[in-house]
């Protein structure tokens, strides 16, 4: 555990089953009062780009990032397109956590969330309502976007005629690779796969519409969906959206105003830090090998910058010092 609370790279608790992502922890809990197990998932301030955790955190990233999750699933809930496995955020409300020194909870407080555990169904499920990103660069080879072609005239950031479902491995290592929707459809079975489909879509649409009210376009995103585990730990046939959603992490968020105009504005996400990095690339000072080069400082504060407007758009923050950590 970091011993600065504003930072928090990564956790050692005393909790079984420790599992580290490239941005998150996860830990197992005792099951609820019907058997059936439940996760501790920890947003620390690593950050990641290109599949490659960087050397330097982003302090506070982790607070920004379940703050604008947990909104999302509470806003999304409503509309009851799809069960989730969001229990709850607050770290006073774990017993196995009781007595741990207060400096524990201080760098947990706000980056925490108790969910159901779920098996991940082991595809990316990304949806896409602008032309940006890997998409933009097929469209200009190809005129499609994975596979499904697109009419002719769309410029940069531009919006598509439809929302589109564009599916992707989750490579356990390596990179994830777009695939096509009858490989989900083989690997998933047409039932699950037209599921996934139906709902991402449908999730994202909403999700549009209410960051709309905000001036924020959200251009595309990605969601995890897992089947919720029974008492013996095995998966059951429960679909829940799991993982974390509509955040900077998994989302390409931009300014209202500057949509349209013919370029892929410059939003509110990872792109500073992909920018950065690809400029290393470029230069031949990196090879998008890990380890990742050191990151600058101001690199790291437009990255905050972009993750906490895109909270403070929704008006998810219920005030800026729980998130600065101070
Ligand atoms: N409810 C859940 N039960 C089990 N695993 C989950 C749940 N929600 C999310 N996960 C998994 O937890 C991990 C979150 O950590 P993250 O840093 O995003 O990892 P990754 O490097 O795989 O993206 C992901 O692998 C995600 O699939
Ligand atoms: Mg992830």
């Amino acid at each position: 555990m970091s011993t600065a609370v504003s930072t928090l790279v990564t956790t050692d608790l005393p909790l079984p089953g420790r599992r580290a992502g490239k941005v998150r922890d996860l830990y197992d809990l005792a099951p609820d009062l019907d058997g059936r197990p439940r996760v501790l998932i920890v947003a620390t301030d690593r950050a990641s780009a290109f599949d490659v955790v960087l050397p330097d955190a982003a302090p506070g990233k982790g607070r920004l990032l379940t703050t604008t999750s947990l909104w999302w699933f509470r806003r999304l809930r409503r509309l009851e397109i799809v069960e989730d496995h969001v229990l709850h955020g607050d770290v006073e409300a774990i017993p196995e956590l009781e007595g741990l020194e207060v400096e524990v909870f201080d760098a947990l407080r706000g980056r925490i969330s108790v969910c159901r555990a779920v098996e991940i169904v082991p595809i990316e499920c990304v949806a896409r309502g602008h032309l940006a990103g890997s998409g933009l660069a097929e469209y200009r080879e190809q005129g499609s976007v994975c596979g499904l072609p697109l009419p002719p005239g769309l410029r940069p950031g531009d919006p598509l005629p439809e929302t589109i479902f564009t599916p992707a491995t989750k490579a356990t290592e390596g990179h994830d690779e777009n695939i096509d929707f009858d490989r989900v459809v083989r690997e998933l079975g047409g039932e699950l796969a037209e599921r996934l489909r139906a709902t991402t879509v449908e999730l994202f649409e909403a999700a549009r519409r209410i960051a709309a009210e905000q001036g924020l376009v959200l251009a595309d995103t990605k969601f995890e969906f897992g089947f919720e585990l029974g008492p013996d730990g095995r998966p059951t046939d429960r679909l829940l959206l799991a993982d974390e959603i509509l955040t900077s992490d998994s989302s390409r968020w931009w300014p209202a105003e500057a949509v349209g105009h013919g370029s892929v504005p410059r939003g509110f996400d990872k792109q500073p830090l992909r920018d950065w990095l690809q400029a290393e690339f470029d230069t031949g000072r990196w090879n998008k090998q890990p380890p990742g080069p050191r990151v600058p400082g101001e690199v790291r504060e437009a990255l905050l910058g972009s993750y906490r407007e895109v909270a403070v758009r929704l008006g998810a923050l219920p005030d800026r010092d729980v998130v600065s950590g101070t």
